[in-house]
This record gives C-alpha cells, structure tokens and sequence, in this order.
C-alpha cells in the first residue's frame, strides 16, 4: 500500500511490512497532552484483546505516588523523568500491549529512540488549536497546566507543541486526529493489532 495507509492515516511502512514484525507486540501512543491517548490505548486494547497501560499510572506506581501532579509537587519533574524512564524500560518484553505514554515521555533524553525499539509507535496528531479547546476543560490535573488563563493555556500548547512536534513526528505511524472522534481513530489503528502468519 505505499507510505499511505487508511484515509488520514500515514504510516511508515506497509502491511506487508508490518507482518514481518515480530510478536508479541506493543504500541506505544504518543502525542500532546488531551489529544486522547488514553481512551484510544484503552479502546484498541479491548478491541484487539491487548493489555491496556497508563505509562503516568506506572510511575505513580513506582513513585509511590497517588496522581502526577503529587510527583511533580513532592519531588518535582526531574524526578518525575527518571522515574517514567524506568517505566519505559519495564515494559521491554511485555506482550500484546498498548500503551498511553505521557506527553512529555518521547521528548527527554533518548525516550523516543527507546520506545521506537520496543514497538510501534503511533502519534494522534492534533492542532494546537483543537489541543488548546480540549486542554481548557481538564487543566486542572495536569501540573503543567494548571492555573493558566485560557490565553496563556493557547500560547503555552503551541509554543509546546512546536518543540515536540520533532520528537513526536518520528513516530511509524501518524494518525490525523482533529475534529475525529476516537472510535474512529481506534477503528484506524485496529489493523495494527491484527494477529499476523
Ligand atoms: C506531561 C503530560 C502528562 C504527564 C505529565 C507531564 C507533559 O501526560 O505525563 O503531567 O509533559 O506533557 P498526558 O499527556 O497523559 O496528560
């Protein structure tokens, strides 16, 4: 099928390709904060009978932690780095899972070359407009935005968003998401769970 997948869907390799991976497999969905990686890593996962992870739910775990925003507050971000590091690394060898990585996971140190090693990687991509709209309702947990005023919150995202587009960009398969709503994501990105030989 070329470089294009299904409509609104690039992916970097082909179905062809992608059969020669091996299983068990894992995808790893990257993006910005709010652009739904949770509920479409949790969709595709029951859909395809894969096991669901939250990567903020697993540093919390290792943290000792209830939620982020106490990691951020009671050890602050640096912290909050090495632990999802270590999260990442944890998942190496895991089996049919897909994983919700936190936004900021692919952009520190060589997180992005890591999970690209571990399995598929896939970015929701979303304008920072879209982003911004979602953000405004759901701000209040997220540390990193917290408190903002809803100008702020807009330049923030974009100027953010412009940062990690390189890291998040790299991903194999890319995945429009603006104005889509998630089932429909999740309907795109079924073929790469499909049980391959
Ligand atoms: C962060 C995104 C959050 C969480 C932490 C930092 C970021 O995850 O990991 O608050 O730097 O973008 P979500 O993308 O799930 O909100």
């Amino acid at each position: 099928m070329g470089p294009m997948g299904p409509i609104g869907l690039i992916s970097h390799f082909s179905h062809s390709q992608l059969s020669t991976l091996n299983s068990p497999m894992t995808i790893f969905l990257v993006g910005f904060m709010g652009c739904g990686k949770s509920t479409v890593a949790r969709g595709l996962a029951e859909l395809s009978d894969f096991r669901y992870v939250d990567l903020d739910q697993e540093v919390c775990h290792l943290a000792g932690a209830e939620s982020v925003a106490e990691i951020f507050a009671t050890k602050g971000e640096e912290e909050f780095r090495r632990l999802e590091r270590e999260a990442i690394e944890r998942l190496s060898g895991e089996g049919d899972v897909v994983v919700a990585t936190g936004g900021g996971a692919p952009c520190y140190g060589d997180n992005m070359d890591r999970l690209m090693e571990l399995g598929v990687t896939v970015y929701l991509r979303m304008s920072a407009r879209a982003l911004t709209e979602r953000l405004q309702r759901v701000r209040v947990v997220r540390p990193k935005i917290v408190g903002l005023t809803p100008e702020e919150l807009a330049a923030y995202v974009t100027g953010l968003l412009a940062e990690r587009e390189r890291y998040y960009g790299r991903a194999r398969v890319v995945v429009d998401c603006d104005g889509i709503p998630s089932r429909v994501v999740i309907s795109r990105l079924k073929y790469l769970t499909k049980k391959r030989n």
